[in-house]
């Protein structure tokens, strides 16, 4: 009998595309799971253990092995820059991580950057060369620059509405965002076969609608 895999999934704007993919790839997630509050779901038919995480909690998970595997955002991995084991690109949740400002925004002496990213911040006005004190909030970013908190922020795009209704632009797209499929480096070899069979299952559904 195999062993039950024990995936992180994200909470909120993800999961939902996640369990869409995860049912195309013919593992029959019950509708229930996705109202549910429980943050545990046994799913014994299909070897499977659910464990409902927020987002930025799911490569903390993984890598200290309470989850196998787990979906996260890229933007996520790049900012915890935890130790897992990315295994492949979903294709869902596609978004870009930009610097987004008010239109009139010209370069001044004190630069402050807000974001949910610091690290991400960080490292990329460092790379550019520029000098900025960055800000950590935790949500609604784009009320920093609305405010006055900061001249600018770096934050996620993905249809643009939240900008065009706030009246900001966006200045530079970083990189671009998918969500991934990580392991645990320990349980990827001690559960490789089911972890293996999981992989090509959703890679066929990717592949087919590229
Ligand atoms: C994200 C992101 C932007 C928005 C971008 O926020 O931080 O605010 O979505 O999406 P759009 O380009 O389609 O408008 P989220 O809804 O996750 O909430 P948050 O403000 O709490 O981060």
């Amino acid at each position: 009998m195999a062993e039950t895999l024990k995936v992180a999934m994200p909470k909120g704007r993800i999961y939902k595309k996640a369990s869409a993919l995860f049912r195309e790839a013919g593992l029959p997630i019950p509708e229930e799971v996705d109202e549910s509050r429980k943050l545990v779901i046994p799913l014994p038919e299909l070897d499977m253990e659910f464990i409902l995480a927020k987002p930025v909690d799911v490569p903390t998970f993984v890598e200290y092995g309470a989850a196998d595997i787990g979906i996260v955002g890229k933007d996520v991995l790049m900012e915890e820059n935890r130790d897992v084991y990315e295994l492949l690109d979903l294709g869902i949740a596609r978004c870009r991580m930009s610097v987004i400002g008010l239109p009139d925004w010209k370069p001044g002496i004190q630069q402050r950057v807000a974001t949910k990213y610091p690290n991400v911040a960080s490292q990329y006005f460092r790379e550019q060369g520029q000098q900025v004190e960055v800000i950590k909030l935790n949500g609604s970013i784009e009320l920093a620059p609305l405010i006055g908190l900061s001249d600018r922020i770096v934050d996620m795009v993905e249809t643009g509405q939240t900008l065009r209704e706030n009246g900001l632009v966006e200045m530079n797209s970083i990189f671009e965002i998918t969500s991934r499929l990580v392991a645990n480096r320990v349980s990827y070899r001690m559960k490789n076969g089911q972890i293996q069979s999981l992989c090509d299952r959703l890679q066929k559904v990717i592949s087919a609608s590229e």
